[in-house]
């Protein structure tokens, strides 16, 4: 399987399994079903609460033979932790839930921070503002867990690109990857360019256009990816699915990608999506689908008097 290589020679495996939407119950199996396909990667966060059943899950395949060494692990830090203090505790609890001594990758979830305590804010009173707490001070944090060995590697997720600078200047350990929506209705080529020159990885979340989102993420009308009929040609000529299609133009641009499924048969038609080959017209084809639509607009934080919103949030 081809894999992102890292400054200090460590290689993460482009596909990867997703668990956000994963409900408990469900996540566990996926876990293990992955593992015994052949997935070596998986993508996790606090805030999607399955993490302690994604350890058990893990803890099995360790018994089973499956090496520490072989997996790809990564998780993120959740708003309502931002405050320096607050960063390792948070890192322990998600290694206790999944088992670890340590992780592979650890983000930054949001560039938004939440007072401690506060999961979503219903007001902007329950959130810092980035002049209050900006995220360089949860970074020197996040540095700080490098040092002790609880992750190998950090990095970010949800910033756009003068975030990101902003956050390299001050930084000590660059960030090492960038984790945003990506996919053909939302290429974010100034990205691409950005994080190629910078030397930061990308991976693209909501592959496949995250149709089990929550009622509250949702919009009306959105355009649905999977029923897309340029994908659904490239699809039917390889002899593949429009999942397939949608997750090999993700690896054919060089960033990792991390569809979720709990279906025992989805999860390997994905891993088996490594194996298209898509051409030149292929790709050509599917680079005109952008039409800049995020089905993850960040829409919790765009509160009365939050200095967020679509605009600020995801401005280049
Ligand atoms: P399920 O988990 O029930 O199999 P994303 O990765 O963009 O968030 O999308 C996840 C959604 O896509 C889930 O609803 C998941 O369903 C579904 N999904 C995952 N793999 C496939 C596939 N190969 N074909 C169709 N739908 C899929």
């Amino acid at each position: 399987m081809t894999t992102l290589t890292f400054a200090n020679g460590d290689a993460m495996p482009q596909f990867g399994l997703g668990t956000w939407k994963a409900e408990p119950g469900a996540v566990g199996a996926a876990v293990t079903e992955a593992l015994r396909l052949g997935y070596r990667h998986i993508d996790c966060a606090r805030i999607y609460g399955n993490e302690a059943e994604v350890g058990q899950a893990l803890a099995e395949a360790f018994k089973g033979g499956l090496r520490r060494e072989d997996v790809w692990i990564t998780s993120k830090l959740w708003n309502d932790a931002h405050r320096p203090e607050d960063v390792r505790p948070a890192l322990e609890q998600t290694l206790a839930d999944l088992g670890l001594s340590y992780l592979d990758l650890y983000l930054m979830h949001w560039p938004i921070a939440h007072k401690p305590g506060v999961t979503l804010p219903q007001t902007t009173d329950e959130m810092f503002m980035p002049d209050e707490l900006p995220p360089s001070e949860t970074w020197a944090a996040m540095e700080a867990l490098v040092d002790a060995g609880l992750t190998r590697h950090i990095g970010v997720s949800n910033f756009n690109v003068p975030r990101l600078k902003a956050l390299m200047e001050s930084a000590r350990i660059t960030p090492e990857m960038n984790q945003i929506e990506l996919h053909p209705y939302l290429q974010q080529p100034e990205m691409l360019a950005f994080c190629r020159e910078a030397g930061v990885h990308l991976t693209a979340y909501s592959p496949l256009g995250s149709r089990d989102r929550p009622a509250v993420l949702r919009q009306e009308n959105e355009p649905t990816l999977l029923d897309d009929p340029t994908v659904a040609e490239i699809a039917a000529r390889h002899g593949a699915t429009p999942a397939q299609v949608l997750i090999a133009w993700a690896l054919h641009r060089g960033t990792a990608v991390i569809p979720k499924s709990v279906t025992p048969e989805r999860l390997a038609q994905n891993l088996a999506a490594t194996e298209v080959r898509l051409s030149d017209d292929d790709m050509a084809a599917l680079g005109t689908l952008d039409r800049d639509a995020r089905y993850v607009s960040g829409n919790f934080w765009f509160l009365p008097g939050s200095p967020y919103t679509m605009e600020t949030l995801w401005a280049a």
